[in-house]
């Protein structure tokens, strides 16, 4: 192929044309080079046609440079649009092939479980249930009267003092913070027929300290039975029950005697923990006794036909020393990492 080529406007069209037809067909930047390298760099007809200016007739030149610096410019452009369009669309492919999907299904609410001291006492309520108990209930907010005075309380029994029991104004009304889950004894005697077995567990208050062994609010369950010819030996077979169940076969109870105005005679009642933490030993568990008869005349109950059982303890203690917790705090803070180490029983 010689260096130079006769200029003409149809040589000229002919090597543009033939330069967009290659850009159009170039379908990646690679292949585009190539049909630039073949149509508009050194050696491709643009080029030499380009050459052939310096052999124009001078009259010519004029028209004839136009013509081929027009037809340059052309194919210029039409290469930088087509490198472009390569480009975005190589860039697109590149995104598209590269594309990682990062959305997960994700569950926003962890799931929740329910708290030990929750599940300690289904545990227990279950126990009695098992036996044929009934679960019964009572305000939490309760009159002075089922609280106190109905439960043989003297009107100046030192637990009714400040010091002691959340009043709610207007204190004419004689509302409190039930101390214990014993008002439910009386209660349940009046909305029930004898023979009553009956298992009340729930949230009690006391102006305590927030510590390690205390809580203000905390919770007890209180048991009550009344029928014909209940004893101590009903109590304590009971007891021992409920203690094996939680504890272990070799779990029992003993009494120790002690003093509550609605039981005679009352008990402090300890319990053998078989698989206490620092080793087996009895552990002050509660309270119980038989019915004062002052309390069951209280419930209309003639005390001459009717005696009973009735026993409380708390559920933050049993759980203290059933699962070695060491601080009661722990208990009321609600932070799942505590839970957690109990399962997460829903
Ligand atoms: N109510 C008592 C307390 O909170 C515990 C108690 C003692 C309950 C003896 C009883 C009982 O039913 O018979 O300290």
């Amino acid at each position: 192929m010689s260096d130079s080529l006769t200029i003409t406007p149809e040589a000229v069209a002919a090597a543009v044309q033939d330069a967009l037809a290659a850009f159009t067909a170039a379908e990646d930047t690679a292949a585009l080079k190539a049909a630039r390298a073949a149509h508009a760099a050194e050696a491709s007809p643009l080029a030499k046609l380009n050459a052939s200016l310096r052999s124009v007739a001078p009259e010519n030149k004029a028209e004839f440079g136009k013509l081929v610096g027009q037809a340059r410019g052309e194919v210029n452009r039409a290469f930088t649009e087509r490198e472009e369009q390569l480009a975005q669309a190589e860039t697109a492919a590149r995104l598209e092939a590269e594309r990682i999907d990062i959305t997960a299904v994700a569950s926003r609410t962890r799931v929740g479980a329910r708290h030990p001291l929750t599940l300690l006492q289904e545990q227990i309520s279950d126990i009695f249930v098992g036996m044929g108990w009934e679960i019964a209930e009572g305000p939490e907010l309760e009159h002075e009267w089922f609280n106190f005075d109905s439960l043989n309380f003297d009107v100046d029994h030192p637990a009714r003092q400040m010091q002691d029991t959340f009043f709610v104004d207007p204190v004419e009304r004689h509302l409190v913070m039930r101390t214990h889950t014993s008002p439910v004894q009386m209660r349940t005697m009046l909305e029930r027929d004898v023979p009553i077995y009956a298992l009340c567990p729930g949230r009690v208050y006391r102006t305590d300290e927030f510590d390690a062994t205390h809580l203000p609010v905390f919770s007890q369950f209180e048991g009550i039975v009344v029928d014909k010819g209940i004893t101590m030996a009903h109590l304590k077979g009971t007891l021992d029950h409920a203690a094996k169940v939680l504890f272990g076969p070799e779990a029992k109870t003993r009494f120790r005697t002690n003093y509550f105005p609605f039981t005679e005679p009352s008990a402090e009642l300890d319990l053998w923990h078989p698989t206490f933490k620092g080793g087996a030993r009895w552990i002050e568990w509660g309270g119980c006794g038989m019915i004062n008869p002052n309390v069951l005349r209280a419930a209309g109950l003639d005390p001459e036909v009717y005696s009973g059982f009735a026993f409380g303890m708390g559920i933050e203690r049993t759980l203290m020393f059933r699962s070695d917790v060491q601080d009661m705090r722990d208990m009321a803070e609600g932070d799942v990492r505590f839970s957690e180490q109990f399962g997460m029983v829903v």
